[in-house]
């Protein structure tokens, strides 16, 4: 509603009537259109906002009773309220106008003080119901907009432009007209060390994103992060700079909310009303939720990545015994998450795998080094002694959770699809899926790489010991849906097998170099890259 100038349709058949109303109304400020009949009444209501309707009962044609039917039977315009004018003393009058739906009646002859005062009464009631409407529809916008990050909240992928985007896309106004929203939404976010700043606007039913050059200083202070203003840009100095380099690209601000915080700040321009500090705090909200979103996000992967470091550590210290198998723990990290992925399983379950399957050896640490790093073949006693890293490493692991995988992993590496592998002699599905998989991921690496014990193989051999047999390894000591997952997946388990080799010996070759560069007390240039 217009809160400067209110308009009102008057409809009469008699002209003096209209023009009584019209002088009433005018010198208090209403813009009266005025109406002959119910036609012309129905017409200007579908043309333009009409704030509030008084209308005469007796007229040609479509008669008010019909007007107000018309009114109130419309979603569009059943919140104007409608004032019918009757004859004083037409009781049977003012029950059909109540049928028909009419907010209020008054007789003639009019009452110059009763008009106004009934005319100023309907349109603050008028005013109210529309405050709360949008008040109730802002609080269902901020609870579907929490839910949506809720649900579709994921830490790794989480994209801070993406949530703004969708910050901008809740508050901005879609359509011409309506509902008390900003037609722009103008957005800085700290990126690195430099601020970006990004003006949103809804064109031809899509909201658009562009980055606009705001070269200013924005004032933040911690005791309000929100502000607003209406009709008077200049009321707030601290956005005077704001507003005017917003006119050189041709956008005037007439109204303004802003929440305002170092990490990313919003503005919202242009309302198709006045604003309020509600108007504010509905603002301030959402972009607190994204914000809460993007901290949580930012420290569960800082805590997934303290997490993920200690698994390494911890899975490191199973080699410290053990003869070098270079990145062994990290590659076999990957086949299983590329035999999971294989067999479907999710993204979650998938990293999980891929981090947890590292600690698969960590009870080697209880086997001694004579018989892991003996060149020759174990005896029967000394193999008692090796399977024994298998439920070593589970009580190494615990039982948390956390580890859950970890542990069914260290604790099943070895079984055998036939019953025939350890500690248990499981067969079958009793096996968890996690050892099954690592079973086929722990031999394809230990037959690529060099053992104190056996000589390097390369990938086709490989392959063929795990699909043909060998007679120490054969093909049923596998879940034959692993077995076909790692033949499918083959040539990816090569990849990553020469990527990680690849990595290592660039690693042994810098080192190597630093420790004679420091030897010989600098390092040169020249040396690091004929080296490296
Ligand atoms: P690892 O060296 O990491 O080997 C893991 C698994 O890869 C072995 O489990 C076995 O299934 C497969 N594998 C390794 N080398 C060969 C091979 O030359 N041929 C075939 N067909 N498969 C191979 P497994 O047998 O349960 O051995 C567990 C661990 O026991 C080995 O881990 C290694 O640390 C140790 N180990 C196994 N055999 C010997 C050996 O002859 N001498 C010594 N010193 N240690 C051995
Ligand atoms: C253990 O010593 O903790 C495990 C015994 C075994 O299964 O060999
Ligand atoms: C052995 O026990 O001889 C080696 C391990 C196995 O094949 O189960
Ligand atoms: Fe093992």
């Amino acid at each position: 509603m217009n809160a400067l100038n209110p308009v009102i349709l008057c409809v009469d058949d008699e002209p003096g009537n209209l023009k009584l109303l019209e002088r009433t109304l005018g010198t208090s400020g209403y813009l009266v259109i005025k109406a002959s009949d119910g036609r012309e009444a129905l017409d200007i209501i579908a043309s333009r906002t009409v704030d509030l309707v008084l209308t005469d009962v007796m007229m040609p044609r479509v008669d008010g009773f019909e007007i107000c039917r018309r009114i109130k039977g419309d979603e569009r315009y059943r919140h104007i309220p409608v004032v019918m004018i009757t004859a004083l003393d037409s009781k049977m009058d003012r029950i059909r106008g109540i049928e028909a739906g009419a907010d209020e009646f008054l007789a003639k002859p009019y009452d110059h003080g009763e008009v106004l005062a009934r005319v100023k009464m309907l349109l603050r009631t008028k005013q109210l119901d529309e405050k709360l409407g949008d008040s109730y529809s802002n609080i269902q916008n901020l609870t579907s907009f929490g839910s949506h990050i809720m649900t579709s909240f994921r830490p790794a992928g989480f994209d801070l432009m993406t949530q703004i985007d969708s910050l901008a896309n809740q508050v901005i106004r879609k359509d011409i007209v309506g509902a008390g929203r900003p037609s722009t939404v103008l957005v800085r976010i700290l990126t690195g060390h430099v601020f970006a700043w990004y003006i949103y606007e809804y064109d031809s039913g899509e909201l658009k994103r562009s980055g606009i050059d705001l070269n200013m200083l924005l004032c933040i202070s911690d005791k309000d992060p929100t502000a607003c203003f209406s009709n008077c840009p200049l009321s707030l100095p601290q956005f005077r700079s704001l507003v005017e380099i917003l006119a050189f690209s041709d956008i005037t601000v007439a109204n303004m909310t802003c929440y305002l915080s170092e990490m990313a700040s919003v503005f919202a321009l242009n309302y198709d009303r006045e604003v309020t500090r509600f108007d504010a705090a509905v603002l301030e909200s959402l972009a607190m939720q994204t914000l809460f979103f993007m901290h949580l996000a930012i420290q569960i992967r800082e805590s997934d990545d303290a997490f993920a470091y200690t698994v390494h550590s911890l899975a490191r210290a199973s080699e410290a015994n053990d003869e070098d198998t270079g990145d062994h723990i990290l590659r076999v990290g990957e086949y299983c998450s590329i035999v999971g992925q294989r067999l479907g399983k999710g993204d979650q379950w998938v990293q999980s795998i891929k981090l947890q399957a590292t600690l698969h050896d960590v009870g080697k640490v209880h086997t001694p080094s004579e018989i892991l790093k003996k060149p020759g073949e174990l005896t029967p006693e000394e193999w008692n002694i090796m399977r024994r890293h298998t439920v070593k490493g589970a009580k190494i692991i615990g039982d948390h959770p956390k580890f859950s995988i970890a542990r069914q992993i260290a604790l099943s590496h070895h079984e055998r699809w036939d019953g025939s592998g350890y500690p248990f002699g499981y067969s079958g599905e009793r096996i968890p899926l996690e050892g099954r998989i690592m079973n086929i991921a722990d031999q394809y690496d230990a037959l690529r790489n060099v053992r104190v014990y056996k000589p390097a193989l390369d990938h086709a051999t490989t392959v063929k010991i795990i699909t043909e047999g060998d007679g120490r390894t054969m093909p049923h000591h596998f879940d034959p849906q692993v077995l076909k997952a790692f033949v499918d997946t083959a040539s990816l388990f090569e990849e990553v097998y020469e990527k990680f080799t690849e990595n290592a010996s660039l690693e042994r070759q810098a080192s190597e170099v630093l420790t004679k560069t420091a030897d010989l007390g600098n390092i040169s240039d020249a040396g690091m890259v004929a080296i490296l």
